[in-house]
C-alpha cells in the first residue's frame, strides 16, 4: 500500500476521532480549545428553553442533557464564556433534580470558563439554568434601525469556531456531537426560526412560543438561533427562504435555482441528509457571508445582486451539509476538512448549474484571493499549511483563503490528476462512510490510501506528494490551475482603456459579474485619475447593486483618493458588517487617511457584529 504520509510526518500526532464507539482508554487527544472531556462524560443529546428578552438583551436558559458516561467516576465538563451559570441539578432515574455545586475554571480571554460538575452513580441527566450577558460574542442583538423593516429588533447567533458558549453551556468542541430540542419564548410579533425541524403549532407562534426538533446529531456550533420580524417563502417542497418582508420577494427570486442545486448536490455525492434546505437572509450587520447551520443555512443580504450572480455562496453553505455538517472536522486546526472540502463541492455545483465557463471563472478568483494571502503570510509560512496548529490561538485567527482555496485546489489536483469519475466515487464512499462522526487529516490519507491511491495517477506521473499539501508552504507546482480565456479578453480591454479612456467597448462587453470583478482586480495602483471619473460615469460603479463590485470599487477609490466616491464609502460602511468586505475597506482608509479611518469606525462600530469588531480594534487600534 502507498502510505505518503504516515511515513514523514513526525510533528502531527494521530488525533483521536471521538466517534460514538470511543472507549476511555481510546486515545484522549483533546480539543485545545475546549474543557471537554468527550472520552470520559459526553453530552448526547439536549433539551433546551430559550426565554428571549429584548429589553434587558438577555436570554433566560435552561438545558437537560442526557449523558453518555464511559468514565463513572468523571465529572461533566462544559464549555462557558461570559455567561452566568445559575444552578445545577443531577436527574437520576427515580425522580426530582437536586440541586448541586458546580466550579468554574478560571477565566481565559479566548477559552472562557470550564463549567465542572461532579456526579453521582445514578446521574443520568443534568440541568443547568443559566444567562446570557449583553457582551457575549455569540449573539448579535440588533435595533430596529439595523434592520430592513425598521420597526421592530433582530436577534441572531453566529457559533462557529467557538462562540455557542457565551450563549449556552455545552461541550463546544466539533469532536462532540448531539441530538437536540428547543423551546423558544419571543415576544409577540416575533418569529424564532434554528437550526433544526420546527414543530410548532400556529396557535403558540401567534403567542410568541416556538418549538425544534434536531434528531440528526451535530456538534454545537452548528446549533443556532435568529429572532425576527420574520417570513416565509417556499421554493420547492423541501426548500424555501426566511426573510424580513421588505426582502423576501428579492431573496426568494434570487435563490430560484435552490431545488435545481440541491439535486445537483445529490447527483455528485448522495442524497441530502436534513430533509429540509431553508436559507434566513440576516440584516446587514451580519459579520460572515453564509454559516451553513443545518437545514437552515445564514446568509447576508449583500449577495442579493438580482441576477443570482453572487449564488456560489449558497452552493458553498449548501455543500456544507455534507462536508462539515455530515462529516466534521475533529479540531479547528483540521478546518480544511470543512472549508476546502466546500468549496472544491461548490465550484462543481456551480459547473453543473452554471457552466464550466463560470466555475472555472471562480476557480480563478480564488486562486487570486490565494495568491493574495500568501502573498501576506510570507513570513508565517506554518499559517499557510492546510491541517494547521492552533494551540493556545483563537480559532478564528487561523481562519484564511489557505483551508478554503489551497484545500479546494488540492482535491481539485487530485481530481485531475486520478481522473474525475474516480475521484466522485472516492469523495462520496468518504461522505457515506464518515457520516455524522468527526475526522481527521490523517483519517483522510489513511482513506485515500485505502480508495484512492490504490492504482497509479490516470495522467501516468507519480502519486501526489501529500505532505507538500498538508505541511507545506505555499501550492506545491503540480497544483492543477485553471486558466479562463474569459479573463484574457478581459485584460485585453483592460489594457486598451487604461491606454485610450474609452469606455464604449466596456460598456458594449456585457460581462458578467466575475468579469467585472477580474476587470477591477486589475486597475493599476497610481491609475490615473481621470480613468476612474470616465468609469464612474460610464458605469455608475459608485451605485452597483452587487455589493462584490461596489466593495472592490470603493477600496480602489480609497487607494486612488477618488473624491466623488466619498460619499458611498462612508455610507457602505455604516450600512454592511460583513468582516471580508470591512477589513480592505478599512485598510484602504487607515493608510490613506487614518483620523478619517477612526472616525468612521467610531461611529460604525456599535453597529458592527463583535466578530468585526474585534478584527477592526486590533487593526484600527481602537480602545
Ligand atoms: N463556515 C463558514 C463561516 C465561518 C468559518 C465562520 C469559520 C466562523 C469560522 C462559511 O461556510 C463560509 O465559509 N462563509 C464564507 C462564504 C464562502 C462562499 C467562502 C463567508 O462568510 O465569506
Ligand atoms: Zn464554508
Amino acid at each position: 500500500m502507498f502510505l505518503p504520509l504516515l511515513a514523514c510526518a513526525p510533528s502531527t500526532p494521530l488525533t483521536a476521532s471521538p466517534d460514538a464507539q470511543a472507549t476511555p482508554e481510546a486515545d484522549a487527544t483533546l480539543d485545545p480549545h475546549s474543557a471537554a472531556e468527550p472520552h470520559r462524560v459526553r453530552t448526547t443529546h439536549a433539551a433546551i428553553t430559550f426565554a428571549v428578552d429584548f429589553d434587558a438583551q438577555r436570554i433566560q436558559g435552561r438545558v437537560v442533557y442526557d449523558l453518555d458516561r464511559a468514565d463513572p467516576a468523571a465529572p461533566l465538563r462544559l464549555d462557558t464564556r461570559d455567561l452566568t451559570i445559575n444552578s445545577v441539578s443531577l436527574i437520576s432515574s427515580e425522580g426530582d433534580p437536586s440541586e448541586v455545586t458546580f466550579r468554574l475554571g478560571d477565566p481565559d480571554p479566548v477559552l472562557g470558563r470550564s463549567l465542572e460538575i461532579d456526579l453521582l452513580a445514578d446521574t443520568e441527566q443534568v440541568e443547568i439554568r443559566f444567562q446570557t450577558l449583553p457582551e457575549g460574542s455569540g449573539l448579535q442583538w440588533l435595533a430596529p434601525a439595523q434592520t430592513a423593516g425598521k420597526a421592530m429588533p433582530f436577534l441572531y447567533s453566529q457559533s462557529q469556531a467557538i462562540h455557542a458558549r457565551t450563549w449556552w453551556p455545552c461541550q463546544d468542541t466539533p469532536g462532540v456531537r448531539m441530538t437536540y430540542r428547543a423551546t423558544v419564548t419571543v415576544p409577540q410579533g416575533l418569529v424564532a426560526t434554528m437550526s433544526a425541524a420546527q414543530e410548532t403549532a400556529q396557535t403558540d407562534a401567534a403567542s410568541g412560543t416556538f418549538q425544534f426538533i434536531m434528531e440528526q446529531p451535530i456538534p454545537a456550533y452548528l446549533v443556532a438561533l435568529a429572532v425576527g420580524d420574520l417570513e416565509f417563502a417556499s421554493i420547492s417542497e423541501r426548500a424555501g427562504v426566511w426573510a424580513e418582508p421588505a426582502m423576501l420577494k428579492r431573496a426568494a427570486a434570487e435563490l430560484r435555482d435552490l431545488e435545481a442545486m440541491m439535486k445537483a448536490a445529490e447527483a455528485l455525492y448522495g442524497p441530502y441528509q436534513w430533509d429540509r434546505y431553508d436559507v434566513l437572509f440576516l440584516p446587514p450587520a451580519f459579520p460572515f457571508g453564509g454559516m451553513e447551520n443545518p437545514r437552515l443555512t445564514f446568509a447576508t443580504p449583500t449577495i442579493l445582486a438580482g441576477d443570482r450572480s453572487l449564488v456560489g455562496l449558497i452552493a458553498h453553505e449548501l455543500a456544507h451539509s455534507w462536508s462539515g455538517n455530515l462529516v466534521t472536522n475533529v479540531q479547528w486546526s483540521e478546518i480544511w476538512l470543512n472549508e476546502g472540502f466546500t468549496t472544491y463541492f461548490e465550484r462543481r455545483l456551480m459547473e453543473a448549474l452554471y457552466g464550466v465557463e463560470r466555475a472555472n471563472m471562480e476557480w480563478s478568483l480564488g486562486y487570486q484571493d490565494l495568491q493574495v494571502t500568501l502573498q501576506e503570510t510570507a513570513a508565517a509560512p506554518e499559517s499557510q499549511w492546510l491541517h494547521l496548529d492552533l494551540v493556545g490561538q483563537d480559532p478564528d485567527a487561523g481562519l484564511s483563503d489557505v483551508a478554503y482555496e489551497k484545500g479546494a485546489l488540492f482535491l481539485r489536483t487530485l481530481e485531475t490528476r486520478y481522473g474525475r469519475e474516480r475521484f466522485d466515487q472516492f469523495l462520496r464512499a468518504w461522505f457515506d462512510q464518515h457520516a455524522f462522526t468527526s475526522v481527521t487529516t490523517e483519517e483522510f490519507i489513511r482513506f485515500a490510501d485505502g480508495n484512492l491511491f490504490t492504482a497509479p495517477p490516470a495522467d501516468g506521473g507519480q502519486h501526489e506528494d501529500l505532505e507538500a499539501w498538508i505541511h507545506g508552504p505555499g501550492v506545491p507546482p503540480s497544483a492543477h490551475l485553471t486558466p479562463t480565456a474569459a479573463f484574457g479578453a478581459v485584460d485585453t480591454l483592460r489594457a486598451a482603456f487604461l491606454d485610450d479612456g474609452d469606455v464604449t467597448p466596456l460598456r458594449d462587453a456585457a460581462w458578467s459579474a466575475h468579469e467585472w470583478l477580474h476587470f477591477l482586480r486589475g486597475i493599476p495602483a497610481g491609475v490615473d485619475g481621470q480613468r476612474l471619473s470616465q468609469l464612474d460615469s460610464g458605469l455608475d460603479f459608485s451605485h452597483s447593486a452587487n455589493y462584490e463590485l461596489l466593495a472592490e470599487w470603493l477600496e480602489i477609490s480609497i487607494r486612488e483618493g477618488y473624491d466623488p466616491a466619498q460619499p458611498a464609502v462612508e455610507a457602505f460602511l455604516l450600512e454592511v458588517g460583513r468582516r471580508k468586505f470591512l477589513v480592505p475597506l478599512y485598510r484602504a482608509l487607515a493608510a490613506s487617511d487614518l483620523p478619517r479611518a477612526k472616525e468612521i469606525y467610531a461611529r460604525a462600530r456599535p453597529g458592527y457584529h463583535a466578530i468585526s469588531q474585534g478584527t477592526l480594534d486590533a487593526m484600527l487600534e481602537f480602545r
